[in-house]
């Protein structure tokens, strides 16, 4: 399973690059609002960051309009996605800018037949919502399993980007049910490398390391 991170704080970025397990990165309006950043100055950035799918989210609603900003996003980098919202207007504008080869994300994906068009308009990458699922009194990962099982029965290429995780429980599901890629939060993903054993192993053996006198 790919791992991005969902952000667009550098210093968090180059961070997760330098562990070689960052796989992407997905922004939003929101992520870059919170930057306090320049949306284009730090997309540029971004690509530099990583070789793999940057995710620059349209803002127009109208499919000329989404064309229009996704001409001047694309010419950022080559790792520039194309983010559009579930929408007949955002699969229109998927469909048209895959046919051109460029990578597109369909975001705010909230139920399996969503995913379905998502697929059916040639989508790079589905983004279903977990934990605002979750939070709305769905079932996220139940979501998650119906999207791999219609996308496995017609050998769909849209590759499942589990979205919105909250914690680590979300990225073993997604893992279990064979999602292609998940982004989360850089805390999250960060919270996976820990385990209170791990570290009451490492100073038990430094403790006794320390007994032996020797030096390596
Ligand atoms: C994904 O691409 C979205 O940016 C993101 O995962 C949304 O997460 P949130 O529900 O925590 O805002």
């Amino acid at each position: 399973m790919k791992f991005f991170a969902d952000t667009a704080e550098i210093a968090d970025i180059k961070e997760l690059a330098d562990t070689g397990l960052l796989d992407g990165v997905t922004t939003n309006p929101s992520l870059i609002a919170k930057s306090g950043r320049d949306f284009m100055e730090v997309t540029a950035e971004i690509c530099k960051l990583t070789t793999g799918p940057v995710s620059a989210e349209v803002v127009a609603l109208d499919h000329a309009g989404m064309m229009r900003e996704a001409e001047i996003l694309r010419k950022i980098a080559d790792n520039v996605c194309i983010k559009v919202p579930l929408t007949i207007d955002g699969l229109k504008t998927c469909k048209a800018l895959t046919g051109e080869g460029t990578m597109v994300n369909v975001t705010l994906c909230f139920s399996a037949n969503q995913a379905l068009l998502a697929a059916k308009a040639g989508a790079t990458f589905v983004s279903p919502f977990v934990g605002r699922h979750d939070d709305n009194g769905f079932d996220g990962m139940a979501l998650i399993s119906d999207i791999r099982l219609i996308y496995d029965n017609y050998n769909f290429a849209t590759e499942i980007l589990v979205a919105s995780v909250r914690h680590g429980v979300h990225v073993l599901e997604a893992a279990r049910i064979g999602a292609d890629v998940m982004t989360a939060p850089p805390s999250v993903i960060k919270g996976l490398f820990k385990h209170v054993l791990t570290e009451k192993g490492i100073e038990g053996f430094l403790a006794d390391w320390a007994k032996t006198g020797q030096s390596i």
